[in-house]
């Protein structure tokens, strides 16, 4: 059973078609990639399925629900988590509290408490620490949760915000480009915490450019052109597509030729 399921999702911008007939469905514990060129439709397939963008046809389904109206906070409850092709870090803040922001979703805080800060509270919030200071530990983060994020490296930053994601404890995370800007050492850090994250039982839908990380860690790959689906299946499966290759692999591989 599909946990998520998009459906023939067709959106435009000003008149220019952004996404065609698009349709995926991704299971718990898959690692399912979004790949394409720049302009293909990835972070707009996103902002549909996490609630951005309303589209014009098709919809968007998390456990058989139909979703494609609901407001983000309601996504976001039902188990829909993501992240930013731009990182949204909060720089003045610790790396606990930037977690704890993705926690807040989850927790049943009422007004009035809050206000009196009742003991119920001050537990929420000793909890709510806890959990952070796990989640940055699952992200390799120890240690590190009194930082100012502003303070930390590039690529911690990355792991960071996948840190928050998981805070509001998602069924499905979309990640968009997770590894973009990161060393190899890095990226080989993000390939461990997304494997890791998948053996928990997430579906993880991934939009990357780097194609050694997709290639190596997807069980399925979505091939985006154009705002049209051009193919999908296992990586072995797509990496010897020929209209894969023409529309992107090859163009990228000539790239990366031109470039070395
Ligand atoms: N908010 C928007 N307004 C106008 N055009 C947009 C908007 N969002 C995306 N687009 C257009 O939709 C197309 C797909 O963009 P995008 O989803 O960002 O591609 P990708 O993430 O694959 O690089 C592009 O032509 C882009 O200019
Ligand atoms: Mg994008």
């Amino acid at each position: 059973m599909s946990l998520l399921s998009v459906r023939d999702i067709g959106i435009e911008f000003g008149g220019v078609t952004a996404l065609s007939g698009v349709s995926l469905d991704v299971r718990p514990a898959e690692i399912f990639a979004i790949i394409g060129p720049n302009g293909a439709g990835k972070t707009t397939l996103f902002n549909v399925i996490s609630g951005l963008y309303v589209p014009k046809h098709g919809r968007v389904e998390l456990n058989g629900e139909d979703v494609t109206r609901f407001p983000v906070h309601r996504l976001s409850e039902l188990g829909l988590s993501r992240t930013f092709q731009n990182l949204q870090i909060f720089f003045r803040m610790t790396a606990a509290e930037n977690v704890m922001v993705g926690r807040h979703l989850h927790e049943k805080r009422s007004v009035l408490p809050h206000l009196f800060a009742l003991p119920s509270t001050k537990k929420q919030n000793a909890q709510t620490r806890t959990k952070a200071e796990e989640l940055l530990a699952f992200v390799g983060l120890k240690g590190i949760s009194e930082q100012t994020a502003g303070n930390l490296p590039y690529g911690a930053l990355k792991r960071l915000e996948i840190a928050r994601a998981l805070a509001a404890e998602p069924k499905v995370l979309l990640l968009d480009e997770p590894a973009a800007g990161c060393n190899a050492v890095e990226t080989a850090e993000i390939d461990e915490i997304i494997q890791k994250i998948a053996a928990r039982g997430i579906a993880v839908v991934l939009v990357e450019h780097d194609m050694r990380l997709v290639m190596k860690i997807s069980h399925r790959i979505h091939v985006l052109e154009s705002g049209r689906t051009l193919a999908e299946g296992p990586a072995q499966e797509v990496r010897r597509n020929q209209k894969v290759i023409a529309a992107y692999l090859g163009k990228h591989a000539g790239e990366e030729a031109t470039h070395a």
